[in-house]
């Protein structure tokens, strides 16, 4: 995994972030922090929107955003058009978002899925690549023009 790999959270999602970045490390696998790094309330679109903007400086290939429910990051990275945000609580979404979708940004909710799963997850979206062909030609019409 040579990933440029962002990641972030909100409050809710700090603590898993946190155990999902030293399963990184583990790995070999650096990444970018993108805060939040306090327990404190704070707003999950700020982080999705730094996420986004550092996915269109070509800073980052891809990003993990976690909140409660993965929902509002996942809403809020894909305004950017360069992001390709998917929210899962299982491997299954995550493996073929990247395959079909060429999914860049991995969402989930700290409050949904417990860790094992979470890192599961996490490790099927990096370790599944785009198969391009036909659904290259999709993910091509996903942005209007
Ligand atoms: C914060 O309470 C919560 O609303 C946020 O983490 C996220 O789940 C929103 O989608």
């Amino acid at each position: 995994m040579t990933v440029q790999l962002g990641v972030a959270s909100d409050h809710a999602g700090l603590e898993l972030k946190r155990t999902l970045v030293k399963e990184l490390e583990k790995r070999g696998v650096l990444v970018r922090e993108f805060g939040t790094t306090t327990g404190d309330s704070c707003d999950y679109p700020d982080f999705a929107h730094a996420i986004g903007r550092a996915i269109e400086a070509g800073e980052i290939e891809r990003a993990i955003l976690i909140c409660g429910t993965g929902v509002g990051m996942s809403i809020a990275a894909n305004r950017n058009a360069a992001v390709r945000a998917v929210v899962c609580s299982e491997p299954l979404t995550a493996r073929m978002s990247r395959q079909h979708n060429d999914a860049n940004v991995l969402c989930m909710g700290a409050r949904v899925v417990g860790t094992g799963t979470a890192i599961d997850i996490m490790d099927s979206f990096l370790s599944a690549t785009f198969e391009g062909g036909r659904h290259a030609a999709r993910v091509a019409k996903i942005n209007p023009a």
